[in-house]
């Protein structure tokens, strides 16, 4: 019996607390003040579900460890640069994050916008160093830069931050979410996987039908929880997508259609993991946790 999902999601979660401290700079190398920013912007706090789905998609493939733990601390460290600069006053301007406040609250505006600065660098030197085969590290290096930069997350967040007040038809807020969101969250499952192996074709297929279909869950799940939750239990500020007049799926859906459409995706996800069997466990148990989560 293996263990159950919230043991091992436990374990994940505390092991990628000691993986990132390794693989950030200590608090006392110079410049000091920047190398606290970065530690406090990725420790302690966060869901982790990048990292869980880097695991989850490495256990498919039996994937070593070391390879694992780099390519879930360059995904987490991307993510978590995404985050500071999503709060800064010229972006979504948001005091709280992880329960903590903002990197450019608790700091200031430039070492916060240099924090993910340095978070973007030190992500691609985690996942180039390590002992993987040159190719294998290439290719999980590539994967990566594409879902983090203009035709991936940054290209959705220049939509988001377009998008304020204006009226996206559904295929145009389906796109944004898919770059600002679903691409990172894509890319944790092929590194995982490629993390073990390099893909044949019709693997590719199914974890991209996977991957496309909890990234985009993901952003939804997210749109309905700032609409629904409270700012203590999400540790963000609750509300701020309709005080802002973001378009999400809840003000252009409405609150039972985006529910509706989390679970449709939530079964697509399970659909395409039928070609791996047993050994996608994890895999649909993280699809079921990013429909079903709270916070
Ligand atoms: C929040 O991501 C930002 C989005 C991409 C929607 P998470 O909900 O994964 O945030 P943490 O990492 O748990 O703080
Ligand atoms: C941000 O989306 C996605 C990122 C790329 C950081 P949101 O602006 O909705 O994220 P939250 O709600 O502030 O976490
Ligand atoms: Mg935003
Ligand atoms: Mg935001
Ligand atoms: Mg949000």
């Amino acid at each position: 019996m293996s263990m159950p999902f919230a043991a091992w999601a436990k374990q994940v979660q505390a092991d990628m607390e000691v993986v990132l401290d390794r693989h950030l700079p200590p608090p006392s190398t110079s410049p000091a003040k920047l190398h606290q920013a970065m530690r406090y912007a990725v420790l302690d706090g966060g869901k982790r579900v990048r990292p869980l789905l880097v695991f989850a998609a490495g256990a498919v493939f039996d994937a070593p460890t070391d390879a694992l733990e780099r390519a879930a601390a360059a995904v987490e460290m991307i993510h978590a640069y995404s985050l500071v600069h999503d709060d800064l006053p010229c972006m979504d301007d948001d005091d709280l994050r992880r329960g903590k406040p903002t990197v450019h609250r608790q700091y200031d505006e430039a070492t916060a916008l240099l924090v993910g600065d340095a978070l973007q660098t030190q992500a691609f030197l985690v996942l180039s160093a390590g002992a993987l085969g040159s190719d294998r590290k290439v290719a999980m290096l590539s994967q990566l830069a594409q879902a983090a930069g203009s035709c991936g997350m940054c290209g959705g967040q220049a939509i988001d931050l377009d998008a304020v007040g204006i009226a996206l038809s559904l295929p145009e807020l389906e796109q944004m979410h898919r770059m600002k969101t679903g691409a990172l969250l894509h890319a944790s499952v092929l590194l995982g996987a490629l993390a073990g192996k390099s893909l044949h074709s019709s693997e590719q297929a199914a974890l991209d039908a996977y991957a496309d279909a909890i990234g985009l869950a993901f952003q939804v799940v997210d749109d309905i929880l700032d609409a629904t939750a409270d700012s203590a239990t999400l540790g963000k500020t609750a509300g701020k997508d309709a005080a802002q007049n973001k378009p999400t799926y809840v003000s252009i859906l409405g609150l039972q259609p985006s529910l509706a459409l989390a679970e449709k995706l939530r079964q697509d996800a399970h659909h395409a993991l039928q070609p791996f069997g047993e050994a996608a466990v994890r895999l649909r148990e993280l699809a079921d946790l990013i429909v079903q989560r709270k916070a």
